[in-house]
């Protein structure tokens, strides 16, 4: 298959890994049985590596359902993205508020996944930051983000991502990464983004969705990483650079990079941010 390079990420997602690429991508090796990725969000990496067998997973739902209907229909959702374009054009800020409050609402339950992951497109185009973030009720909580001209109805983008999904063997998962870590054939090469350490307390990012990501879910990373070396299964995570993370792995191959992260609403805390590779 040869490598399209008009495929990108279609949603810009908390940690995205645009930074890190060349250094990721040249540790992963491009004749694995079988690429997964467990933390896949955005999906950076393996857009860039577009592997020929890959398992792809996530914990959030909305995400997962958008990689479904790119795959089954993208014309759909074309359709219903050129909607939300219109209708954001007259009604700004007041439209945002409404399709954000939706799933406050009983008729959530009555979407589509194709209106579902419109939704979700149309709010990550529009909202500040272009963060989804929600609160611990599970609900998007970003403000309305004022960008003059956002880019809702990616044509482009969401045909390559379709034509990857449907040309390529790609098995899109939803769930805890520990369950798309079973059964894995050997020559299977595992990438793994988690929700990274907090570095200090206010640098604290855990809301990709309810319940947050902390020590302890660490340590169970960890212990199936080692899980992972004692099948023979090769693997690469990337996590920041902290006392904690280096305890946790001090018996694994751990290398510091460095990366610009955008993680913080605050331009003033966007510097670069240590980050370790590690792997078996
Ligand atoms: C750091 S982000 C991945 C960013 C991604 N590499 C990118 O380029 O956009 C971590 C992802 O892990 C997901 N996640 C959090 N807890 C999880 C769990 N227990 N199992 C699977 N996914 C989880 C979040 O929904 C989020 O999309």
């Amino acid at each position: 298959m040869k490598k399209n390079k008009l495929l990108k990420p279609i949603v810009k997602w908390a940690g995205g890994k645009r930074q890190l690429l060349g250094e990721l991508c040249s540790r992963i090796p491009s004749d694995a049985s079988l690429y997964v990725e467990p933390f896949v969000g955005g999906g950076a990496v393996l857009l860039d590596k577009q592997p020929e067998h890959a398992r792809i997973n996530d914990f959030n739902e909305e995400l997962v359902n958008v990689y479904r209907v790119v795959r089954d229909d993208p014309e759909a959702l074309l359709e219903a993205l050129r909607i939300h374009e219109q209708k954001n054009d007259e009604l700004r800020s007041e439209y945002y508020y409404t399709i954000r409050g939706l799933d406050r609402t009983d008729a959530y339950d009555t979407l589509s996944a194709i209106e579902r992951a419109a939704r979700i497109i149309y709010l990550n185009k529009t909202c500040f930051n272009g963060l989804f973030r929600v609160n611990s009720a599970g609900q998007l909580n970003v403000p309305y983000g004022r960008y003059k001209h956002p880019n809702i109805v990616n044509e482009v983008g969401i045909r390559a991502l379709h034509a990857y999904l449907t040309e390529a063997d790609v098995d899109i998962r939803c769930g805890d990464y520990a369950n798309a870590l079973q059964g894995l054939p050997q020559g299977s090469f595992v990438y793994l983004d988690p929700p990274y350490m907090p570095i200090t307390a206010t640098s604290a990012f855990t809301g990709y969705t309810q319940g947050g990501f902390g020590y302890d879910e660490q340590e169970r990373l960890r212990d199936e990483c080692a899980k992972l070396r004692n099948q023979g299964i090769h693997f690469l995570e990337s996590n920041s650079d902290c006392k904690e993370v280096r305890e946790l792995y001090s018996d694994f191959h751990i290398e510091s990079v460095s990366a610009k992260r955008s993680i913080n609403s605050r331009g003033d805390r966007r510097g670069p941010v240590g980050e370790v590779l590690i792997s078996d």
